[in-house]
Parts: structure tokens; C-alpha cells; sequence
């Protein structure tokens, strides 16, 4: 299948398709990531599951090695706690260092970090929940942004707008390569978004099932039963929202905002990282805070990732054809 589908994405990353694969705190590494980038589209290592810029490093340099070529980023997130300067500028140096040219931001402004970054060379896609913010990271000099939807897996803003509302508002109102995301996980919808105006899409949730997650194969299994209703939304009262798979996780922490609304210390035990990290590791999902968007429910089988962005982009073109027929 030729490339119909450039735009200012493909053209930014240098990709074959219009599809970004977003950051995924503790599962998107150098296997995950170098799987999209030979697949057409590109990965952002996650430096805030590496404990340091020198693991991180490790990461980039073997990615590199298994990327045959192809373009990668690395994702900086600096949610939910702030993340410290001094840690982000650890991972800038081993993401300059290594080579890396491209970069997701995401959490809070980068601006702090855009002139590091430019300087390298290096392009900054920074996601955002919502047009505000999205219009902010644009006026500051960002070469590109995300938006994402209420639908989304993970942080979907305080505002929670879905991601039709957002993507038709930012298609007309930014003027920078932009990515809408939140909820997407088949070809039609990634040709509705480009519909809306966007130049591409970002997806998480659909990807969550590839064979090159490291997440245990029970956690796949139980994703691929799930509905778009088993997602809950939890840390609202702290103005950290984050869609998770509904657990007893999401259960306790929904109880205790009910009556200790704004307490982020006492949601902190629950939502712990390593948590989460345990689930994925033992496949057992009754418990942890385990970021998961509506698009779980596009999640059909296990496979290799190549083979889910073969099907999207086969439907991407079939949907196309079937809009001919409105010439
Ligand atoms: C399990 C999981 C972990 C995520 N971790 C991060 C992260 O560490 N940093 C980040 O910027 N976005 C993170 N995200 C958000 C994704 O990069 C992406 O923006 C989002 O998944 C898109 O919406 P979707 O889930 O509906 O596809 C995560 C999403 C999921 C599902």
C-alpha cells in the first residue's frame, strides 16, 4: 500500500502514516517503541519509567538499534507530582546525547525545556487536554501539539470536552502540525479526525493489546472483553483526572474523594506507580491505578503491532473509498 496519507505529521516525523503512538508510563520501551517506528508511524519512549537518565539512555541506544532506521521520540511527562527540573533536565541530556530528534512533552508547559530542545535540533510535539492549553504550547514555539479528548487513557484535562467537540474547534483555530487523540482506535475514526481538520492522530488505549507490550498476557485478555463503559474516572477533586480501568482501585479512591474531597495524600497509597507496575506484571488488574481510555473496546485480540496499524490503515482506505461515492 503506497503512502495516501501524508500531511504535516508524516511530513514533521518523516513517517508513512498520520498516527502517533503516545507515551505509556511503564509499557512503551525500546521494544514497543522501535515495533511502531518499523510499522510506519512513530513511538515515544516513556522516560519517566526509566529511574534515571542513564537507564533511560540504555533505552534510547537499543531502540535505536531496533528501529532499522526509523524515526522514535521520547515522551517527558511531568504528571501527576510535578516532575523536578533537574530530573527532566537528566532525561533532556541523555535524549540530546543519544540522538534522539524528536520529543512529546506533556503534563505542564515546556516551555522551560523548549530552548534546550530546540537548540538540539530537536522537534516538541506537546499534548494538551484541551484548546487553551494547546494554544498556549503553540504561542510559546512547540513545532507541533496533541490534543486530547475526554475519552482518552490516562489524563484528559479537568474540562473533559470529547474529542469530536476538540478536534473540530482545533482543526480551524491552530495553525501548527496538530494530532487529535482520545478515544481513537480504527480507521474510520483516524479519517474522521482528519475530517475535523488535524493532521494526524495519537492513540494509546488500542495499542495496549500488541504483543511488543510487555504487560502480561492476562491483562490483554481481560482488555479485549472489556466495553467502553469499564473505564471510570478518578482524582477529579485533586484537578488531576485520570480514566483508568474500572478497578477497586477507581472504587476506593472515588469513596475517599466523596469524603475527603482535595486530599491528594490520602489517594496517594492507592494510585502509587508501582502498583500499577505489579499489575501488569502479575496480570492481575483487580487493583492498581491502570490508565485505560474508551477505546478499550476497539481492542479485539492479541497480535503484533503491525499487524493492528495494518488493519487501521486498510480501513483508513477502504473509508475513503466509501466517501468517493459523496463526489
Ligand atoms: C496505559 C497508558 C499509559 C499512559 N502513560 C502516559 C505517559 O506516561 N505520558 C503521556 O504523555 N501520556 C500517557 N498516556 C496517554 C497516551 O499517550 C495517549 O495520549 C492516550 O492514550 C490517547 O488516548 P487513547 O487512550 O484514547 O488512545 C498513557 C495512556 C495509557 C492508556
Amino acid at each position: 500500500m503506497e503512502a495516501q496519507f501524508r500531511t504535516a505529521i508524516t511530513d514533521l516525523f518523516g513517517t508513512r502514516l498520520p498516527i502517533v503512538a503516545g507515551g505509556l508510563h511503564w509499557l512503551a520501551d525500546a521494544n514497543y517503541v522501535a515495533a511502531a517506528a518499523r510499522a510506519g508511524i512513530i513511538g515515544f519512549i516513556t522516560a519517566s519509567s526509566f529511574e534515571n537518565g542513564a537507564r533511560l539512555r540504555a533505552e534510547i541506544d537499543r531502540c535505536r538499534d531496533l528501529a532499522e532506521g526509523r524515526p522514535f521520540g521520547v515522551n517527558i511527562s511531568m504528571l501527576p507530582k510535578p516532575t523536578p527540573d533537574e530530573k527532566v533536565n537528566e532525561y533532556i541530556d541523555e535524549i540530546i546525547g543519544g540522538g534522539v530528534r524528536f520529543v512529546e512533552t506533556s503534563g505542564r508547559s515546556p516551555e522551560a525545556f523548549l530552548p534546550r530542545l530546540h537548540a538540539a535540533g530537536i522537534k516538541v510535539l506537546h499534548k494538551a487536554p484541551s484548546l487553551r492549553h494547546a494554544k498556549k504550547a503553540e504561542s510559546l514555539g512547540v513545532d507541533a501539539v496533541s490534543i486530547v479528548g475526554a475519552e482518552c487513557g490516562g489524563h484528559p484535562g479537568v474540562d473533559l470536552i470529547g474529542s469530536m467537540i476538540q478536534g473540530a474547534l482545533a482543526g480551524a483555530a491552530i495553525n501548527i502540525p496538530m494530532l487529535l487523540g482520545g478515544g481513537i482506535g480504527t480507521g474510520r475514526q483516524v479519517m474522521a479526525a482528519l475530517a475535523l481538520g488535524v493532521d494526524g492522530v495519537t492513540i494509546g488505549t488500542r495499542f495496549l493489546v500488541a504483543d511488543e507490550i510487555w504487560a502480561h498476557d492476562d491483562y490483554k485478555e481481560l482488555l479485549i472483553t472489556l466495553k467502553e463503559t469499564d473505564t471510570a474516572l478518578m482524582m477529579q477533586s485533586v484537578r488531576n483526572t485520570v480514566r483508568a480501568l474500572r478497578n477497586s482501585t477507581t472504587e476506593i479512591v472515588n469513596d475517599l474523594e466523596r469524603t475527603q474531597a482535595g486530599d491528594f495524600s490520602v489517594l496517594r497509597p492507592h494510585v502509587a506507580g508501582a502498583l500499577g507496575r505489579q499489575a501488569y506484571l502479575s496480570g492481575d488488574a483487580s487493583s492498581g491505578a491502570l490508565s485505560l481510555g474508551q477505546a478499550v473496546a476497539f481492542a479485539d485480540r492479541r497480535e503484533p503491532l503491525a499487524r493492528i496499524i495494518e488493519r487501521i490503515e486498510a480501513e483508513m482506505i477502504s473509508t475513503t473509498n466509501a466517501l468517493s461515492r459523496f463526489h
